[in-house]
């Protein structure tokens, strides 16, 4: 047995019966050969893959897990919602409190809403700044990612052009360029994303800088249009507050 045959039979197995055997960022075909893409345990800090073999979780499941695996407050507060009621026909009484909670602790948050994953709350973002503006546009970083919607997958595949039809883009934390793609929006611009960590894929990552986010504030806030600051990779994990203005920006209206 080699130390990673469980995994590859799994791919094998998994071939059949998930379109290209995984995909989006479960895949790991970009990875070196050796790199596991299953997972059977975890617990603290660490991971154990397929075949046993324990590693360091440096990518925090890319993100999410904040707290670390396992931890024993958490797993005892699920357990204790999962004998009370779960997926019930109506939102538990929790959701309340976690709105309460979250509300109060973001200083620019007056409300919470909550989805699944990240594309769903970007898209509802998108929707919400063209639903309070009336405005088409919005404006996207180059090579940003913001989810897997057909609006903003830099996928080609199953995509018409008409669904990227009020998306355009600018160079990231470059003020000229936000400039340039504000005034050729006129009087349509809804809104802006904005990512306080550049951190795509085969990207060197680095921060925006404290003019420009000030920048992209002002030119959102002379526009009428809104400032979306995506932090579904940044979200507590910057800051416990809004990350935007860890960087000299604000969150809120000037
Ligand atoms: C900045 C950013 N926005 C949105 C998303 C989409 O999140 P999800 O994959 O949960 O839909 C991602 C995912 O990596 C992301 O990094």
């Amino acid at each position: 047995m080699t130390a990673n045959s469980q995994d590859l039979q799994l791919r094998e197995r998994a071939a059949k019966v998930i379109p290209n055997g995984m995909y989006g960022h479960e895949s790991t075909v970009l990875m070196p050969p050796s790199f596991p893409q299953f997972f059977e345990r975890a617990e603290g800090t660490y991971l154990w893959d397929a075949d046993g073999n324990k590693y360091l979780d440096l990518m925090c499941a890319y993100g999410p897990n904040l707290l670390g695996y396992g931890r024993a407050e958490v797993n005892a507060a699920i357990r204790r919602q999962l004998d009370k009621a779960d997926t019930t026909t109506g939102p538990s009484p929790l959701m309340v409190e976690l709105a309460e909670t979250l509300t109060s602790m973001i200083s620019h948050a007056d409300w919470a809403m909550f989805c699944k994953n990240g594309t769903d709350a970007t898209t509802m973002a998108m929707t919400c700044a063209r639903s309070t503006t009336g405005k088409r546009i919005i404006l996207v970083a180059e090579g940003a990612y913001h989810g897997a919607a057909p609006w903003c997958t830099p996928r080609p595949n199953g995509v018409v052009p008409e669904e990227k039809a009020f998306i355009r883009k600018y160079v990231y934390n470059d003020i000229a360029s936000l400039e340039a793609a504000v005034e050729a929006a006129g009087d349509d611009l809804a809104g802006v994303f904005a990512t306080p960590f550049r951190h795509e894929a085969f990207q060197d990552q680095f921060e925006v800088t404290r003019e420009y986010a000030r920048r992209a504030r002002a030119l959102c806030d002379k526009a009428g249009a809104m400032l979306i600051v995506d932090e579904i990779r940044t979200g507590f994990r910057l800051s416990r507050d809004c990350s935007w203005e860890q960087f000299g920006g604000l969150c809120c209206k000037d």
